[in-house]
């Protein structure tokens, strides 16, 4: 099952006029899974200070806690400052499983002052799982996160 288009008015409406990042971006991973049949649904900040991903809010199984610039899908995300959708992980050289289960797979960067500040990442079991329409609309929800974010 895919997302309907009028997920963004549920984001939109759900972060308005809070300020706090974790609860925002925790409250769209419930809106996002309890949407879809997705197996997981997360975020990923960026460490500046290590040059690392780190776990954020998330809906799904326990998932790799820091992913490195340089290998797997969210990484690539934020080098390329580019959505990467993946459908099938495995053609995907360095894809980092973080559950088996995980066959397909979206990656979008959230931007502030034109750098990356993190990715929102969703897995599916299945093979194509996500759809064009899919990916719009995951770019669209990113973008009302980007412009509730603080810096
Ligand atoms: N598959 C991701 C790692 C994060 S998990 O999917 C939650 C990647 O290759 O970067």
């Amino acid at each position: 099952m895919g997302l309907q288009s009028d997920i963004v008015d549920q984001v939109r409406a759900l972060i308005a006029g809070e300020d706090n990042v974790v609860a925002n971006l925790a409250n769209t991973t419930s809106l996002l899974m309890s949407a879809t049949s997705w197996h997981w649904v997360g975020f990923y900040l960026v460490d500046k200070a290590k040059n690392e991903l780190v776990l954020g809010p998330f809906q799904g199984p326990v998932a790799c806690t820091r992913l490195r610039m340089g290998r797997g899908v969210c990484a690539k995300s934020w080098a390329l400052k580019e959505t990467i959708v993946i459908d099938d992980v495995a053609s995907f050289e360095g894809h980092v499983a973080c559950s088996s289960l995980s066959q397909s797979e979206v990656v979008v960067p959230i931007l502030y002052d034109g750098v990356v500040v993190g990715v929102l990442d969703v897995d599916s079991v299945e093979l194509n799982g996500f759809s064009s329409s899919d990916v719009k609309i995951l770019e669209h929800v990113v973008q009302i996160i980007e412009a509730q974010w603080q810096g």
